[in-house]
């Protein structure tokens, strides 16, 4: 059985703050982010959430592939800034949408959540459990940044993007490889703390366990991502026995332009096959691919037949990537 996307859908915030604006409120200056970042601006939430912007995206996706959320079988929704513990945000879509046969549960996998539950779609499909699968990347990780530290609040964004596959025997459209990992060694290199162990045996000193906003060592990760990214891709296309010169597009997470551009490099590819939207979004961690691949679906930059690579990298730290026929 293969795997099909069959519609795509994303959500943003209505607000949208400027790298102007952010100079306002830290230490900072349009120059310095643009350069070190190609970040121009994001959106930032003024109330709204994972689960409604990820349900707005999801309705998206249904409604630009003709099915009704009734037709869902699972929700996969990859966040690591839900509002709720529990219910899960999944859960809380899949209310909202009124997808009533579907199961539904959330994936953290940072940065790597939506390749992560994109792969975990594939073996679902491919092993006739579920037929029809919507796969979410949401966040509002502007809740998380610590506001008084520059060194990471300019970078992030809000949002959601969504895609709804389902299984199919004809055609072309299929995933034809992925290559998933994690090293956990290295995971405080990105950080955010949950709440704190507190009964009336023990009360855990929150000094100690360091503060509830997300903490980055920004060069680890900068190194991690351009080694890791570039070395996952060339696995994949040589698992699917592909070349670089094979694929019609390169679509990765959108955390830092010069990232990207190393990672090109790196693969001997031409720049102009990686399509960025960080410039207008920031990073919005597991959503940064899913709304990138709505803009192009929606733009008609997707063919029928064109061979995609998919490739998410952060916090774990973990790192993925999917060759895909679209
Ligand atoms: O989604 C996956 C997770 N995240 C990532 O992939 C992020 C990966 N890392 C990066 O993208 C980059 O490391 C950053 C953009 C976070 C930082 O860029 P950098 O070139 O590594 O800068 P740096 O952290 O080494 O800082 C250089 C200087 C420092 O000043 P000094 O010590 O040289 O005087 C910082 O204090 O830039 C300063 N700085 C800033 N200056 C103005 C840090 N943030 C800012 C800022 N505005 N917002």
């Amino acid at each position: 059985m293969r795997m099909k996307i069959i519609g795509t859908g994303s959500a943003l915030p209505q607000a949208q703050v400027d790298n102007s604006q952010m100079a306002e409120w830290v230490d900072t200056t349009d120059a310095w982010i643009r350069e070190r970042t190609g970040i121009g601006e994001r959106r930032l939430s003024t109330g709204e959430t994972v689960a409604s912007l990820a349900a707005e995206a999801c309705l998206k996706a249904l409604e630009q592939a003709g099915r009704k959320a009734e037709e869902v079988d699972l929700i996969l929704l990859a966040t690591c800034s839900a509002e709720y513990l529990c219910p899960s945000a999944a859960c809380q879509v899949q209310a909202a949408i009124g997808a009533v046969n579907a199961n539904a549960f959330d994936i953290n996998a940072a940065c790597s959540g939506f390749v992560f539950g994109l792969n975990m779609a594939q073996a679902y499909i491919q092993s006739g459990m579920y037929s029809r699968i919507l796969i979410v990347g949401s966040e509002v990780l502007t809740k998380m940044t610590d506001w008084n530290d520059r060194g990471t609040c300019v970078l992030f964004g809000d949002g959601a993007g969504a895609a709804l596959v389902e299984a199919h025997e004809e055609g072309d459209s299929r995933m034809l490889g992925c290559i998933e990992g994690a090293d956990g060694t290295k995971g405080m290199v990105l950080n955010c703390r949950s709440r704190m162990i507190d009964n009336p045996l023990f009360h855990e000193d929150r000094e100690k366990a360091g503060g509830l906003h997300l903490s980055m060592d920004g060069r680890e990760v900068y190194c991690f991502a351009t080694r890791q990214v570039a070395d996952c891709i060339n696995q994949v296309l040589k698992k699917t026995e592909l070349k670089v010169e094979d694929i019609d597009l390169f679509v990765l997470h959108q955390a830092n332009v010069r990232i990207i551009e190393a990672v090109a490099k790196k693969l001997h590819a031409d720049l102009s096959l990686f399509p960025i939207n960080l410039d207008r979004v920031g990073n919005m961690s597991s959503a940064t691919i899913p709304v990138l691949l709505d803009e192009l679906n929606r733009e008609g930059r997707l063919h029928r037949g064109d061979k995609l690579v998919l490739s998410g990298f952060g916090g774990g730290l973990t790192y993925g990537a999917s060759v895909l026929i679209w």
